[in-house]
């Protein structure tokens, strides 16, 4: 198949490049900085000579938008939404007006578009949209408006020959440099990975495999519409996602940290604590519906698998 990824360049785009490269595909990236023969230049909102890779394509994954690993400024909060919604609108009108669009098209969206809660996992069916829950920063609920304009840009499209699924995805966990799983392990070699504010909220994660392994799902079952949680089955509260990797890794402590400290370093590495204090609790329940099997389900033998695989590529 011919397969386009619109910001295929960040974390995620290289893990589903590599193996849909590796099993036999024409992948063709859309990036702002093209680098190689299989990169295109498009700006994320504009309709330009991309839009031929499109035209004829068999698939196209949609990634692209500002990483949200920021400080949440109003005006990073702008941008997080504007690049999310414009490049989807943009990949709505290509696929729109293509002579031969393709038959599916995958729209990153994120797990994060759920309730922050303890109480019960969130599924696609019973799941509570995130936005109003008591007790935590009003910003929060601008990351859960992103989330859902993002979604509703996709929804919107008119694109009556593609069969659209939103990829509500949870951190893909893989042991490249520079990823989520990468800056964890990195915490926890310093002996920092300990629980942060009690560590009772929920970390939503799946492996960088099963991710790979849903999006082939979801591209070859074409009765297969909207949104999609992409996660492990099994969420961890944080405390026990740190404890894990520590084992995994052989560290022997992790220093807790209170929210203030989270405040302070999270400004030191730009980033936000929203992504730290949020009780993301997202289950797959489409995909186990569908039939759909995971081959690392729990955490614990995840994280030693990765750091299988960090100790033994570096
Ligand atoms: N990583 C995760 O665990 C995770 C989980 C859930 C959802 N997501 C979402 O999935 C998507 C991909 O994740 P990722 O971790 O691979 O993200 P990433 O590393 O931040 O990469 C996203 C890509 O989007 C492109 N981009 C950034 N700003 C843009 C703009 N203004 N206009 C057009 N393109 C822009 C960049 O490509 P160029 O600079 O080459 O143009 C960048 O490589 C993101 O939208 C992310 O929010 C990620």
């Amino acid at each position: 198949m011919k397969i386009v990824i619109p910001g295929g360049t960040g974390q995620i785009g290289p893990i589903l490049n590599r193996a849909l490269t590796a099993a036999g595909h024409d992948v063709v990236v859309l990036t702002r900085r093209p680098a190689s023969e299989h990169e295109i230049g498009w700006d994320g909102e504009t309709p330009g000579p991309w839009t031929e890779a499109i035209d004829g394509s068999d698939v196209v994954i949609n990634l692209a938008g500002r990483s949200v690993s920021c400080r949440y400024t109003p005006a990073n909060l702008q941008d997080m939404m504007d690049s999310r919604v414009r490049s989807t609108e943009a990949v709505g009108a290509a696929i729109a007006g293509a002579a031969k669009p393709p038959a599916v098209w995958l729209q990153m969206s994120t797990a994060t578009i759920y309730a922050h809660r303890y109480d019960a996992p969130n599924d696609e069916a019973t799941g509570i949209i995130g936005g109003n829950e008591p007790g935590v920063p009003g910003y929060w609920a601008y990351s859960v408006k992103i989330a859902k304009d993002w979604e509703r840009a996709q929804q919107r499209a008119e694109t009556p020959s593609t069969r659209k699924v939103a990829l509500r995805s949870a951190m893909v966990m893989s042991p490249d440099r520079g990823g989520v799983f990468d800056y964890l392990l990195w915490l926890s070699r310093l002996g920092l990975g300990g629980p942060v504010a009690g560590g009772g909220q929920y970390v939503s994660w799946i492996h960088d495999q099963d991710f790979v392994r849903a999006v082939e799902f979801l591209i070859a079952r074409d009765d297969i519409v909207g949104p999609v949680n992409l996660a492990a089955p099994a969420p961890v509260p944080q405390r026990t996602l740190m404890r894990e990797l520590r084992a995994a890794w052989g560290v022997p402590v992790g220093l807790p940290a209170t929210k203030w400290m989270a405040e302070l370093g999270a400004l030191a590495l730009r980033s936000d604590t929203e992504l730290l204090l949020k009780s993301r609790r997202v289950v797959p329940g489409r995909l186990l519906e569908e039939g759909f099997t995971f081959h690392h389900p729990r955490w614990q033998v995840a994280a030693e698998d990765l750091v299988h695989r960090v100790r033994t590529s570096r």
